[in-house]
């Protein structure tokens, strides 16, 4: 298809998922993550460090002759650095309408074209909806994954966002606003929890207003929560405090986006307890021992 508009997004997006519900795609049973592939990938740039992009993401940018990318959360040193000879479009400020003809005509015209995601593409990055518009014009697209903020926050903070007796699981969530209603953000019930790891995205803004919320709900004012800004950049900060204090010190940084909150006890790394793999586990039996294994895997 070559004409300049492309068709609307939305029935892109709904022809496309009542594909997807009547038949699963046999490309996932041709290629795994990270094979090279045909069509528009859709790379994650990693948070930040240019060496944390991947392999594959860096090879499809090294032969981009277009990269669309997320605008101020792509780190400008690694476009600079992998992107030489690439045409580079910042997509911010510009809709599906715009997007999928720019990036649909230069493929058609047999350009190499990247789309490339901040951290992972896959999480908050309204990747799925390009990829359909793509899809319905005859463009083939795929993903090649990215490390996500949260991953790069844990690593700063020198802890792992599961800790055996501490947090036994992860969410990946963003508070209450334009996109969510009070209703569907779950942030509460998270921390209610007890032992889940919140990792909170979209909400520097809103730190006050969230910890407000939890206090309301009579969390405790004393579990911990770090505001990691810039994770792994060269002006990456971290704040460390609790419920009850946190905002405070995120409004005296002056933060008001670009930063992840996480919360919960494996924020300290403290209290936790030796997991069963390097446990009585790994002096079992060796074909019982690689069963438990993949079951525990920690
Ligand atoms: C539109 S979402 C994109 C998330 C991205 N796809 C990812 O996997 O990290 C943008 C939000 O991700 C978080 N974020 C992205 N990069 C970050 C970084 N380097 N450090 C901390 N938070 C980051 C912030 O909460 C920001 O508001």
């Amino acid at each position: 298809m070559t004409d300049d508009a492309p068709n609307d997004p939305q029935d892109a997006i709904d022809s496309q998922g009542e594909r997807r519900r009547e038949e699963l795609d046999d490309r996932i049973f041709e290629h795994s993550a990270g094979d090279e592939q045909e069509g528009i990938p859709f790379v994650g740039a990693g948070p930040g460090n240019p060496r944390l992009l991947t392999v594959a993401g860096k090879e499809l940018l090294e032969e981009a002759d277009l990269v669309v990318h997320a605008g101020s959360l792509v780190n400008s040193e690694l476009l600079d650095e992998y992107c030489g000879h690439a045409e580079l479009v910042n997509s911010v400020g510009k809709d599906l309408e715009e997007l999928i003809p720019l990036m649909r005509d230069a493929y058609e015209d047999g350009d190499n074209v990247v789309r490339l995601h901040s951290g992972d593409p896959a999480i908050y990055g309204a990747a799925l909806e390009q990829m359909d518009a793509l899809e319905h014009e005859g463009v083939p697209t795929h993903f090649v994954p990215g490390v996500t903020s949260a991953f790069a926050a844990s690593a700063t903070l020198r802890t792992q966002l599961t800790l055996n007796e501490v947090s036994n699981h992860v969410a990946f969530t963003r508070p209450q606003g334009k996109t969510l209603t009070p209703e569907e953000d779950h942030i509460s019930d998270f921390v209610e929890m007890g032992d889940v790891t919140t990792c909170i995205y979209l909400g520097t803004h809103a730190v006050r207003d969230t910890m407000d919320r939890l206090l309301e709900d009579d969390h405790d004012p004393e579990t911990p929560v770090a505001v990691i800004y810039h994770a792994s950049w060269p002006d990456e900060d971290v704040i460390v405090g609790s419920i009850g204090d946190i905002a405070d010190k995120v409004e005296e940084a002056g933060y008001r986006a670009s930063a992840l909150v996480v919360i919960g006890d494996a924020v300290t790394g403290a209290g936790y307890e030796r997991s069963f793999l390097y446990g009585d586990w790994a002096n079992r039996g060796s074909s019982e021992n690689s069963a438990e294994t993949e079951a525990s895997d920690d």
